[in-house]
């Protein structure tokens, strides 16, 4: 049998649980309204030619380059921030090199630096998911080539300092240092424009969440333009389709109908906290799309009793850290009110059945 490499050999399958998700999709921290009707029209309006020609990524790379303030040559558009995640690693990881990350977190850092030969090695956040600053920087070493921060994270939504960020990466010049941003436009701080941003940190954005463009496979990775010319080196000219090239600048010139769902999606997260302070359920307080709960061994029958009423939502119980809890997406003001009423009616059915603690 022809043996694939050792490395590959030795990653676990990862296989989101995607089949099956009719209902309100609270379980991938998607929007739950999708994208623009703007973009949809001009998704319309392709046409035979657009898609028998191979795409062109450069002009789009321009216009996303300008959204963010930078120039065409520190960004890269990428397949989702999955392919950004992957280029990394491939530019800077060589078998025996270490990636350090902070669990629980985003699975990809770890599969892909995986899939390099390379050796992770996980920390594990402090009490309340608290960033461990000091172990990391104890950590570093002269292997170390690659360190991934989702800013803020997922699972947990909390958010490192920008001044902690920037340490680290001064502290690994040798390294690069991802902040993956996947959820900015919720929480609204960024690292990208920082005055200092030293050479090897780059910033991941996608525009799966906020722009409701999941399907599409877009998001960029920008940083420093030498570096970004080595990163673009590893991808292929096509990685972005033409469907999803098309999209992006009426997605970008549609400002307004985003930070509309964002700010549904805020209101919302402050909504769904009060109401799981009043179930007296454990939760962390969320910068992003999603909070983490925590509801104990009766999170079996607490997904299954929302999936009855068509609310899918994601276990997180096999994450470090994460016994019994269970990832809520917030979605629009509607959807969040919908899971609200849910969440009423099953936390006092199991309280009644004694599954969840009073
Ligand atoms: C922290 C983080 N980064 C990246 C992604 C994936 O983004 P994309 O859809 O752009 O590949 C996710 C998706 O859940 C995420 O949570």
């Amino acid at each position: 049998m022809l043996e694939a490499r050792s490395a590959v050999m030795n990653l676990h399958t990862y296989r989101p649980p995607l089949a099956g998700r009719q209902g309100l999709r609270l379980d991938f921290n998607e929007s739950t309204v999708g994208c623009s009707p703007r973009v949809l029209a001009r998704l319309r309006a392709l046409d035979a030619e657009a898609l028998a020609r191979y795409p062109e990524r450069e002009p789009v790379e321009a216009v996303a380059a300008g959204f963010l303030g930078l120039d065409p040559a520190q960004v890269l558009l990428t397949n989702g921030v999955d392919e950004a995640i992957h280029l990394l690693c491939s530019t800077y990881l060589d078998p025996g090199d270490e990636a350090i990350i902070v669990v629980p977190t985003f699975a990809m850092y770890a599969l892909f630096a995986q899939a390099e030969g390379a050796r992770v090695v996980e920390l594990s956040a402090g009490k309340d998911f608290a960033f461990p600053l000091a172990e990391v920087l104890a950590r570093i070493g002269q292997r170390t080539r690659l360190i991934a921060v989702a800013n803020p994270n997922n699972p947990t939504g909390t958010v490192v300092a920008q001044d902690v960020l920037l340490q680290i990466a001064c502290a690994a010049p040798h390294a690069a240092v991802l902040v993956d941003e996947a959820y900015f436009e919720f929480h609204g701080e960024t690292i990208l424009h920082h005055s200092t941003r030293p050479a090897n940190l780059f910033v991941a954005r996608t525009f799966s969440k906020a722009y409701g463009l999941a399907g599409l496979r877009i998001g960029t990775l920008a940083g420093d333009a030498a570096q970004m010319a080595m990163v673009r080196r590893g991808a292929s000219p096509y990685n972005v389709n033409a469907v999803a090239l098309a999209a992006l600048p009426e997605a970008l010139r549609d400002q307004e109908y985003v930070s509309r769902y964002v700010a549904e999606v805020q209101s919302g997260r402050d909504l769904l906290e009060r109401e799981l302070r009043t179930l007296g359920l454990c939760y962390w307080p969320s910068r992003a799309n999603f909070i983490l709960v925590r509801i104990g061994a009766a999170r079996v029958q607490f997904i299954q009793s929302l999936r009855v009423r068509g609310i899918l939502v994601r276990d997180r119980h096999t994450d470090s850290g994460c016994e019994g809890c269970v990832r809520l997406t917030v979605g629009s003001e509607e959807h969040t009110r919908t899971l609200i009423d849910a969440l009423r009616e099953v936390v006092q059915k199991l309280r009644e059945h004694g599954e969840v603690k009073a």
